[in-house]
């Protein structure tokens, strides 16, 4: 996602900017742009693209300074484009700003500031925060500062300057913001890599602090004012280990990002009145719902039809979107075609889309990827918001895919005028919890893990809402550690792949709470029958599930409909345990890409 760097001290600023900003590349990014204070004016270049193409851009300008702030774009308000890069500045171009996070109330505070006369040239919540600077501005950039933030609700990750003091203002809500110390030099980053090859120096921002840094001074303040003493902490890693904040792999962070992820794909869209999402069509006037995916976006899609069906009381199919395609679908304008794709690009899934739009279906897209094709095509959408998914495995995509269509099933049901469970509202709000929990497991999973890293099979076993992540989890195994695995709907087994088990087929349960547990209970009696080793993903274990279990896996408690989202990550975690442990590339798996613009 978005980066941010700033320097303050003696040295030319730009190659250390731009060095920085291409420490944090792996972030992904879709635009980059620097300010620097040249010769008593600030200059700001920005480009679409990559970083080079703005460092060569630079190169026509040769600008000259010692201050300066710098960032990366991911887009999330505004398309990728010039325009949308950060930094932004004020109408008097003497207040620049780069901003990570988003700006909810940011529509409200637009149109406040064009009444006052400010033009906003951007589509993004960011510049919004130039122009709030530039209202309170009188001498004291810091104090402007303040003022503007008081006035915003939302995430951020704040870098200012300006031209008139020799200073840069960093500020922090819910996105990180760091600041090292140097030699009669000081940096602001969002991320260490930036600035690690300058400065060990480090100290981290807590939500709600502010700090002023002069080239050889910084002071920390609350935002009441209240000076606050910090401790500067050694970075003892290597700028190639931090690239993965200090995981052995993109695949393993991003397992252990999802409490993050699933707070951003929930913010600003939930609280104790109403679901806010913004769809421009009548929803209620919809009659069926089709979902079309694929591979582990086709999973989430499955249990979508469960939440739809059983929340929203709406008729949902789904289907493989390479086989919709090719079919002669029946749909019509009071259809609705979901299209759920991390890349926004996947070629099955777009063409699935056209298909359905030729038809005159309304269309909505759960998408991580801003400004990707399918994006731009649907007539509605929800992002995730979950930042880059770099392995190709996909795994915060997922459970953020289930929370958004958690979000749609609540939203229609909302419209249609019928009461909402308040406590499973709260559940939802609490799942980032419930995700940190089940990470804690981790130790227990890795100690199965090297137990049937060397199994040649595995089978899946999930009924209800949990029958997808059956599906998913055998997925995750197959495709990073090369194990064949297979998903299946608990009660099926007997209709033929019971024939599998013996003494050395691994048997995963899906077996939380839930009406169906005495089903799934039966089952696990079934394949204990026949001497299959049963590993049970469980959140309130009874006795006879002790019983049958050979090995078990404690997640929390949560209601059945958020329960994939949470009993996805064990399933997660062992298929990354067992492929790290068998020494395969767990980022980048042999056959596989991370977005599939092929058919
Ligand atoms: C599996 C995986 C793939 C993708 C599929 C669809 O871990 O990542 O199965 O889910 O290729 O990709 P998107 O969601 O980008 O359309």
């Amino acid at each position: 996602m978005c980066g941010i760097i700033g320097y303050i001290g003696q040295k030319q600023t730009t190659p250390i900017l731009i060095d920085g900003l291409k420490k944090l590349e792996y972030r992904g990014y879709d635009s980059a742009g620097i300010c620097v204070l040249d010769k008593g004016s600030l200059k700001v270049i920005k480009k679409k693209g990559k970083i080079a193409e703005l460092d060569s851009e630079l190169k026509e300008h040769n600008l000259s300074g010692t201050i300066g702030i710098a960032h990366t774009r991911w887009a999330t308000h505004g398309e990728p484009n010039e325009k949308n890069a950060h930094p932004h500045l004020d109408c008097s171009g003497q207040i620049a700003i780069v901003h990570n996070g988003i700006i909810e109330n940011h529509h409200g505070l637009r149109q406040l500031l064009v009444k006052e006369g400010h033009s906003i040239v951007s589509d993004t919540d960011s510049e919004i925060v130039a122009h709030l600077i530039e209202k309170f501005y009188n001498g004291d950039l810091a104090k402007a500062t303040v003022q503007a933030l008081q006035l915003i609700d939302g995430a951020y990750g704040l870098a200012v300057m300006c031209q008139a003091e020799k200073k840069i203002i960093v500020a922090r809500r819910g996105s990180p913001l760091i600041i090292g110390i140097g030699d009669k030099e000081m940096f602001v980053a969002s991320d260490v890599p930036a600035i690690l090859a300058h400065t060990k120096k480090i100290i981290y921002l807590s939500d709600d602090e502010l700090a002023i840094i002069t080239e050889d001074n910084y002071t920390i303040k609350n935002l009441e004012g209240k000076k606050i003493d910090k401790e500067i902490h050694e970075i003892k890693w290597s700028v190639a280990e931090l690239e993965k904040k200090g995981f052995k792999h993109f695949m393993l962070k991003e397992i252990f990002e999802q409490p993050e992820a699933i707070a951003n794909t929930l913010r600003g869209r939930i609280n104790d009145k109403e679901i806010k999402l913004s769809i421009n069509f009548d929803i209620t006037k919809i009659k069926r719902i089709v979902i079309t995916a694929c591979g582990t976006s086709w999973h989430s899609a499955l249990i979508g039809k469960y939440l739809l069906e059983d929340l929203a009381l709406m008729p949902t199919e789904v289907d493989y979107a390479s086989e919709f395609r090719y079919r002669n679908p029946i749909l019509g304008p009071d259809d609705l075609m979901i299209v759920i794709s991390q890349s926004g690009e996947t070629a099955d899934t777009l063409a699935a889309l056209r298909e359905a739009k030729g038809k005159g279906a309304k269309t909505l897209g759960i998408v991580n990827v801003v400004g990707s094709t399918i994006t731009r095509e649907v007539d509605s959408g929800i992002y995730l918001h979950v930042g880059p998914e770099i392995g190709v495995a996909s795994t915060k995509a997922f459970s953020s895919q289930v929370v958004a269509l958690l979000l749609l099933a609540f939203y229609i049901r909302q419209e249609k005028g019928l009461a909402i469970d308040k406590k499973i509202i709260k559940e939802l709000n609490n799942l980032p919890e419930k995700i940190k929990e089940a990470l804690s497991q981790a130790e227990a999973v890795k100690v199965i893990a090297e137990k049937f890293k060397s199994s040649k099979n595995f089978l899946y076993l999930g009924r209800g809402i949990n029958f997808p992540v059956a599906l998913e989890g055998a997925l995750k195994l197959k495709e990073i550690s090369y194990i064949h695995a297979e998903g299946y709907p608990a009660a099926e087994i007997k209709h033929g792949p019971i024939a599998l088990i013996d003494a050395n087929m691994p048997v995963v349960f899906l077996a939380t709470k839930n009406n169906l547990s005495p089903k799934i209970i039966s089952n696990m009696a079934e394949v204990k029958a026949r001497s299959g080793i049963i590993i049970a993903v469980v959140n309130e274990p009874d006795k006879e599930i002790k019983k049958l279990a050979d090995y078990i896996i404690e997640v929390s408690i949560t209601s059945p409909e958020l329960s994939p989202v949470v009993n996805v990550i064990p399933l997660q975690l062992l298929a990354y345990y067992i492929a790290d442990m068998k020494g395969l590339d767990v980022d980048k798996p042999r056959n596989l890409a991370k977005s599939v613009t092929v058919e």
